[in-house]
């Protein structure tokens, strides 16, 4: 029996861009993160969607690491953009003018152009930049849908939408970033990071980006959202490199709890949660490098 957003048949991810190449030859790495993601839900080509998950900090590694993995960019069906950060948007236009397609889709957050910098340890900002405006996207053949809410892209796939409910050592982002507010500097709750579900027979498959929301926040807001309890995997960045030692304990414990069978992780996850992650579980723990392939069913 499946529930309101149905299930998938199958689910192939590859990791278009990590900031580790691993052992392939002529794979780029950079530090960012790009996924594609093929999802069927039926047989035959109209049950099949392409996803594009980030897109890095510029076009170039990703393009050339699609060639060499033999994907074709001209098959993207869709764009979603986890949030506004460079290292996940920065490739955007160039990628979308390798697709010949007129509307391709670009799903993000209703605030993903709004400023979001940092100042330490010098001002910087890091958010979408100028070359991926909206006319910009548009010129390039993308049509923007910019929305806060949860999004089902095709039976078995549904966007988290904006995570309201924070666990409590979430509340914050373990980063410090800046937005403005009527002329005014306040902090950034990140509250454009959003993520990808996919409902499987095995379980939910959750795709991140950065998890600026919290990786555990965003486990119960999908478990919440599809009231599918087995979680099969989390894919993506946790942004623990600057969490203390007391997060890093709190998220690992939780992702045990959970009993999340497989965790693929990296980018900006940083070692000591990786180590903590590889100690604690063990073979349920995998980094994360580009040109690896994910296929559900295993
Ligand atoms: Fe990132
Ligand atoms: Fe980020």
């Amino acid at each position: 029996m499946t529930g309101e957003y149905g299930q998938l048949e199958s689910l192939e991810i590859t990791v278009l861009l990590e900031d580790c190449a691993g052992y392939d030859t002529g794979l780029l790495s950079q530090h960012g993160a790009s996924f594609l993601l093929e999802a069927r839900h039926k047989n035959g080509k109209r049950g099949e969607r392409v996803i594009l998950f980030d897109t890095g900090q510029s076009a170039q590694p990703v393009l050339n690491n699609m060639q060499i993995l033999r994907k074709d960019p001209q098959d993207i069906d869709l764009v979603f953009l986890s949030h506004c950060h460079y290292d996940h948007t920065g490739g955007l236009v160039d990628i979308l003018e390798a697709n010949n397609r007129c509307r391709v889709p670009v799903v993000a957050h209703s605030t993903i152009y709004r400023p979001n910098f940092s100042i330490k340890p010098s001002f910087r900002p890091v958010g979408m930049g100028p070359e991926n405006s909206l006319q910009a996207i548009e010129k390039a053949g993308g049509e923007a849908i910019l929305t806060d809410e949860p999004l089902p892209l095709m039976p078995g796939a549904v966007t988290t939408g904006e995570i309201k409910e924070r666990v409590s050592f979430e509340a914050a982002p373990t980063l410090s970033l800046l937005t403005l507010q009527d002329g005014k500097n306040i902090p950034d709750r990140m509250a454009d990071d959003t993520s990808l579900i996919f409902i499987l027979q095995e379980g939910l498959v959750i795709v991140t980006g950065c998890s600026h929301a919290g990786i555990i926040s965003i486990i119960e807001a999908a478990v919440r959202l599809t009231g599918m309890e087995q979680v099969a995997a989390v894919i993506g960045g946790f942004h623990l490199v600057d969490a203390d030692e007391e997060r890093i304990n709190k998220t690992v414990k939780a992702l045990i709890t959970m009993n999340v069978k497989k965790i693929y992780t990296g980018h900006c996850t940083g070692l000591k949660a990786e180590a903590k992650m590889l100690t604690e579980l063990g073979e349920r723990f995998c980094r994360l490098r580009t040109g690896m392939k994910i296929i559900f069913p295993e």
